[in-house]
């Protein structure tokens, strides 16, 4: 085990921990925000720099700090190292930065997004950004396109965190999709054409941390914020058949994994769990699903039913 020092709160993690993860294991708002870590996939990280923070000192054996602000998703603690994430003005004054840099060519498309109001870059503009832009120039535009008969790609809503590459290299037999281009060309595609079409492509949809995948299924039904989330099951062949079902009054609009407070899937959930059973009879019901994350289907949702013992 290997002693850390985040924000002046000690911590003991296994050797090889990130500094991102030694963080979750304190937990709250010392937290630093990942919009392209994903810890159930391999090799994810490194990508929207949200998560950097200041190493003012390397080690018990060397001291010296790190010359430059790292990711802390992607850099391993050693013992006796010293971190600052939310006690560094340079760090919040880098992450505002960064947030206007993913806010660049992103559209203020919040009315109309699906994503919104469970948006992680909704979350990360309110809590780290700064209420004004200074851009001008014309964003980068995409026709929208349909990735399988399931799924809506907005390319203009991506952030380029790699997160539906890597579900798919994964956790589906063939990946057809990935980042084509480089540079400000660089774009989600499929190439030549093919569709994303396998058991457990609607995943990518769960791991998008904005709205640039969407579900045909629920596109447009409901704001988020007028359901009601419930955990509930199914004896599944594919999968745990363990999810999230969506309901305005007794009508299932969507159905996606179950997320934890970062927003990450439990367990990934098969597409006819996801896409084809949408009646109340398909599933067991357990109980209501506490949205952890800071987003607006998180708010005030619960308190009511516990009050008065029925939805308000
Ligand atoms: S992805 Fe998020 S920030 Fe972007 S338009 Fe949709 S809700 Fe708004
Ligand atoms: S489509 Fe979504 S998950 Fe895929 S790279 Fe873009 S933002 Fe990330
Ligand atoms: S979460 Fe670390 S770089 Fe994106």
């Amino acid at each position: 085990m290997v002693k850390v020092t985040i924000d002046n709160i000690d911590v003991e993690v296994e050797e090889g921990t990130t500094i991102l993860n030694a963080a979750r294991k304190i937990g709250g708002k010392i937290v630093p925000p990942a919009m392209c870590y994903y810890s159930k996939l391999a090799g994810s990280g490194g990508k929207c720099r949200t998560c950097l923070v200041k190493v003012t000192q390397g080690s018990d054996k060397d001291p010296r700090p790190m010359p430059k602000l790292v990711a802390s998703c992607s850099t391993p603690v050693q013992n006796g190292m010293i971190v600052q994430n939310i006690t560094s003005p340079e760090v919040l004054e880098t992450r505002k930065a960064i947030v206007e840099f993913l806010l660049l060519n992103h559209p203020l498309d919040c009315p109309v997004c699906d994503q919104a109001g469970e948006c992680d870059l909704q979350d990360l503009s309110y809590n780290h950004g700064s209420s004004l832009t200074r851009t001008e120039e014309p964003r980068r535009t995409f026709e929208m396109i349909d990735v399988g008969s399931k799924i809506k790609l907005h390319m203009n809503r991506c952030i380029l965190c790699y997160r539906c590459v890597y579900t798919a290299d994964q956790i589906t037999d063939k990946r057809v999709h990935g980042v084509l281009e480089r540079g400000d060309r660089c774009e989600i595609g499929t190439y030549i054409k093919n569709v994303i079409d396998n058991d457990f492509s609607g995943n990518i949809i769960d791991v998008c941390p904005v709205g640039a995948l969407t579900d045909m299924t629920f596109r447009f039904k409901s704001r988020v914020w007028f359901t009601n989330p419930y955990d509930a099951h199914r004896a599944c062949p594919k999968c745990s058949g363990k999810v999230v079902i969506w309901l305005s009054g007794n009508k299932i609009l969507r159905v996606t994994g179950r997320k934890d407070e970062y927003g990450e899937v439990e367990e990934f959930i098969c597409n006819e769990c996801r896409f084809d059973k949408k009646e109340m009879s398909d599933w067991i019901v357990e109980k209501p699903r506490k949205i952890k994350r800071n987003s607006v289907i998180s708010q005030n949702h619960y308190e009511l039913i516990n009050k008065y013992g029925s939805h308000g």
